[in-house]
């Protein structure tokens, strides 16, 4: 406790990112140190697992300090310890994993395990003090695309999810294919300002009518087979125009069934979530598309959309209320279902 507020530590590894933040009750972020790793990985075109367990083991201590100094708290004003314990790189997740449990057994504050994917959502809690539950959320990021009932702080029921890529997957893929780099969905989302969205026609798959799933595997081949067309008809590709157009064709889907969603469950309330929601031309869509229904958006800022301990915090607090802690058993997983 430090004046009257209960602390949660929020500790996230399970990517690229080694995070950890004090918030108080759940709501107000009192730190947020995040050490990425871009730089390291940009060399190898995407995040190589091996590295990146390296490098949270190498930084979380330094994190840790800076975290609690940042706060201006002491471990012993630490109430809760809440760390993403999936899904994501193994090798990554047991690093958080393994931080958490030892600070737990070694001053007794209790420990509790955060699904990364609850986390994503809850990103919002902190964003817009007064949101609670139930609402429809969009989580979009580098390993997950689902549209979700939020039922409960600690409960939600998946309403679809993709049958094969990410969306953050496909932005990634595509911008290797076309030479932006890593990581590539803010560098597709900054070229696709200067380009046609409807310059090249991809194929918007929408798969069964009524289906609440997505597919954006096809997409990366559509890309490849119009570069390739392109190339050997001897024309330079125009960069910005074939970010925008392959970026729409995804974002056109992402919120039409976000508003099939909304409208199935009546739901006035859409909650962005995931890395992928920071993406500014989703983010206007989405705002056009739910004003035109009387539907209220919210949207975290870009830097609580990707990867954080803040939102780690703010899931671990509600968690914990209900549940009550993990004990030291607590597992690292590949995979956590929501
Ligand atoms: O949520 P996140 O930080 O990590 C995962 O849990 O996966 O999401 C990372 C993903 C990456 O694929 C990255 O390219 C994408 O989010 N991303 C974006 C933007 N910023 C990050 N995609 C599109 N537009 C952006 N501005
Ligand atoms: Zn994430």
């Amino acid at each position: 406790m430090k004046d009257g507020k209960f602390i949660t530590l929020g500790i996230e590894s399970s990517c690229d990112e080694t995070a950890i933040s004090a918030v108080a009750d759940g709501r107000e972020i009192l730190s947020n140190v995040i050490s990425s790793q871009i730089a390291i990985h940009t060399r190898y075109g995407g995040v190589v697992p091996e590295i990146a367990s390296r490098h949270h083991l190498e930084n979380i201590n330094g994190v840790l300090d800076q975290a609690l100094s940042d706060a201006g708290i002491r471990l012993s004003d630490v109430d809760l310890i809440g760390v993403t314990n999936g899904p994501g790189l193994i090798g990554a997740v047991v690093i958080g994993v393994a931080t958490a449990k030892a600070l737990s057994f070694a001053t007794g504050i209790p420990l509790i395990g955060v699904n990364h994917m609850h986390g994503h959502v809850s990103a919002n809690y902190l964003q817009y003090p007064d949101l609670e539950p139930p609402f429809l959320s969009l989580i979009v990021s580098g390993g997950h695309t689902n549209l979700v009932w939020v039922s409960d702080y600690d409960q939600c029921q998946v309403l679809g999810s993709t049958r094969d890529d990410a969306v953050g997957e496909a932005y990634d893929k595509v911008a290797r294919v076309v030479g932006l780099g890593y990581p590539g969905g803010p560098k597709v989302d900054k070229a696709a300002r200067d380009g046609d969205p409807e310059a090249i026609h991809f194929k918007r798959v929408y798969l069964e009518k009524d289906s609440l799933d997505f597919s954006f595997s096809g997409l990366k081949t559509q890309v490849l087979n119009y570069i390739n067309h392109e190339k050997m008809a001897g024309r330079e590709i125009n960069v910005p125009d074939l970010a925008a157009s392959f970026q729409q064709s995804i974002l056109d889907v992402l919120v039409d069934k976000a508003m099939l969603a909304a409208e199935f469950r009546k739901a006035d309330r859409l909650v962005m979530a995931g890395g992928v929601a920071a993406n500014s031309r989703l983010r206007k869509q989405l705002s056009d598309a739910c004003a035109a229904r009387g539907i209220t958006l919210y949207a975290p800022e870009p830097v609580l959309c990707t990867d954080n301990g803040a939102m780690i915090a703010s899931a671990a607090y509600y968690k914990y209320k209900k549940q009550g802690p993990d004990d030291l058993h607590l597992d690292a997983y590949a995979n956590l279902p929501l």
